[in-house]
């Protein structure tokens, strides 16, 4: 039988600067999401790349004295390390360069063309250069740019336009019967007003600069550069190419993650476009939140704070930061970033509650049993409200990553570990193992703990695919047992298997010495 497919895609980002943690951000959520669906037996398509066409690119080669392509490939190679580094699933990566898409945007640009849905004509009004945004004169805040405030530059020039004003009804009217469509809900409703507002046609070519994909039966056009990105989607899969067997199988997409300021590209012209080539939409556009940084921007000019993910994965290690970035900051809202609430994070729930959980459950069976627990164990009614949370876990823990609330699963799972926590207080193992007719009931106990871990393990894999293998070597679960079939399922492990103490999965960070050590890194 075929899997059922799951394609799930981040922005592409602008190579224009190195990548932030704000960059990974939505490509950990991604990667969150693409390794839960591959664990419970999807065929995922997880694409991700860069967007490396436009004025901007343009100007920033300039002003370092390099050919456009020559300084995109520098800063690409930055995206792609990082991404190695913080150990990204992506199956596939885009270049918005890349010969094949160029070619596939030349063939989307003609089509739209010769259908009467793109038309040649004159651009008359203001353009966003950071967020290679056109803006009438009504829409301008303060005569700035109403996305990110900044300055707009009058343009006038031949241009081609996308007839996207005739398709307000229908984006309308797809928000209104496929709400799921557009989330969070916040979002359709700023979407739906702004249409509501009037939407006008999209000038989607430019001709006072060259970095973009040549419109090819109008060379001193260049297809604008959110034409060219937003395409990327299904020119990725094979759209318009000689082998488009990955469109057939993958499009529409499942999912798009694309952060708040750009919802209205993905959410309007995206449809938009689609509609006009007769393809079928995405099922969903969800718009995140920014990270904040000091200076409360999403820009990661810090004050006082580390927010470069090379330096913070080197301290604390990947699984650390993608932990604190799901768990922290609800996946639709903005949230500031601090040194402080991670290491907060690290120490709380890592290092105690998870860490913890493991040492004193591998060091008990250790020291009690040798590492082997013995194959009589006794149950007792007083375990029945550990395992039942245990088992039902799975449940809700789905529950909320089909809502991309990872925050929420998380807390859950967390939950289940303090649970654990606490059951080990409650029934003072270390009592029992001084009486040698409670051995079989500290058997037990332990033997629960260890599989309190085992369901623990299987449901933090997307979140911290490092760490969980190193809780299933020391709790001796194989790969069968760390299935997402077995995860609600109790008794998965096997008694007689080896249980191996490790070292700390998480060292407790000292807060006062480690932001004093990091101002080494702050200017
Ligand atoms: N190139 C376009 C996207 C084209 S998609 C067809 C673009 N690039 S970007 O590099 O400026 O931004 C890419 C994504 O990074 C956006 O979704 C943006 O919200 C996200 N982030 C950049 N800084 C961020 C934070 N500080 N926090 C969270 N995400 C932020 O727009």
């Amino acid at each position: 039988m075929n899997k059922k497919t799951f394609y799930i895609t981040t922005p592409i980002y602008y190579p224009s600067g190195n990548p932030h943690l704000g960059h990974s951000y939505c490509t950990v959520a991604a990667d969150v999401i693409a390794r839960y669906k591959r664990l419970a037996g999807y065929d995922v398509m997880f694409l991700t790349g860069t967007d490396e066409h436009g004025q901007k690119i343009e100007l920033n080669a300039q002003k370092e004295n390099l050919q456009p392509k020559e300084y995109v490939d520098k800063l690409v190679d930055e995206f792609r390390q990082l991404w190695d580094i913080m150990d990204i699933s992506n199956d596939r990566y885009i270049r918005t360069t890349d010969d094949y898409h160029v070619k596939a945007v030349q063939k989307i640009f003609k089509k739209l063309y010769e259908k009467g849905e793109i038309y040649k004509g004159k651009y008359e009004g203001w353009y966003c250069t950071p967020c290679e945004s056109f803006w009438t004169q009504a829409q301008l805040v303060d005569e700035k740019c109403p996305d990110c405030g900044r300055e707009v530059k009058l343009t006038r020039e031949e241009a081609y336009f996308f007839k996207l004003a005739k398709y307000a009804d229908r984006i309308l009217k797809l928000y209104d019967e496929n709400p799921e469509f557009l989330e969070p809900e916040s979002r359709r409703h700023e979407m739906a007003n702004f249409i509501k507002s009037g939407l006008n046609d999209l000038c989607v070519s430019r001709t006072s600069f060259s970095w973009g994909i040549p419109v090819d039966f109008d060379q001193k056009h260049v297809v604008y550069v959110w034409l060219d990105a937003l395409t990327n989607y299904i020119t990725a899969l094979g759209y318009s190419s000689d082998d488009d067997s990955d469109f057939k199988k993958y499009w529409p997409a499942n999912v798009h993650f694309v952060g708040k300021e750009i919802v209205r590209f993905h959410a309007i012209i995206w449809p938009a476009i689609l509609m006009a080539l007769d393809l079928p939409l995405p099922h969903k556009i969800f718009g995140h939140g920014w990270l904040l940084f000091g200076d409360g921007t999403k820009m990661s000019k810090s004050k006082g704070n580390v927010v470069d993910p090379q330096i913070l994965c080197d301290r604390y290690g990947v699984d650390a930061i993608k932990y604190f970035l799901m768990r922290e900051i609800p996946f639709g809202s903005d949230s500031v970033f601090t040194n402080e609430a991670l290491i907060k994070r690290i120490n709380f729930d890592l290092a105690n509650d998870l860490g913890n959980l493991l040492s004193r459950t591998t060091s008990m069976i250790e020291k009690y049993f040798d590492g082997i627990l013995p194959e009589t164990i006794e149950k007792n009614a007083e375990d029945n409200d550990l395992i039942d949370m245990a088992v039902s876990l799975r449940e809700k823990y789905i529950g909320y990553m089909e809502k991309f609330q990872f925050s929420n699963a998380l807390a859950k799972v967390w939950k289940l570990i303090s649970k654990a926590n606490k059951y080990i207080e409650e029934t003072a193992p270390w009592a029992l193992s001084r009486d040698q007719k409670q051995n079989n009931r500290l058997a037990c106990i332990l033997y629960n703990l260890c599989e309190v871990l085992r369901i623990v393990t299987i449901l933090i894999t997307p979140f911290m695919p490092n760490t969980s293998p190193i809780i299933a070597d020391q709790i001796g679960a194989t790969d069968e047992v760390l299935s997402w079939e077995l995860a609600n399922k109790w008794g998965g492990l096997s008694l007689t298997t080896k249980i191996k103490k490790g070292k700390a999965l998480f060292p407790r960070i000292d807060m006062q010495k480690e932001l004093e050590e990091l101002n080494r890194f702050v200017n």
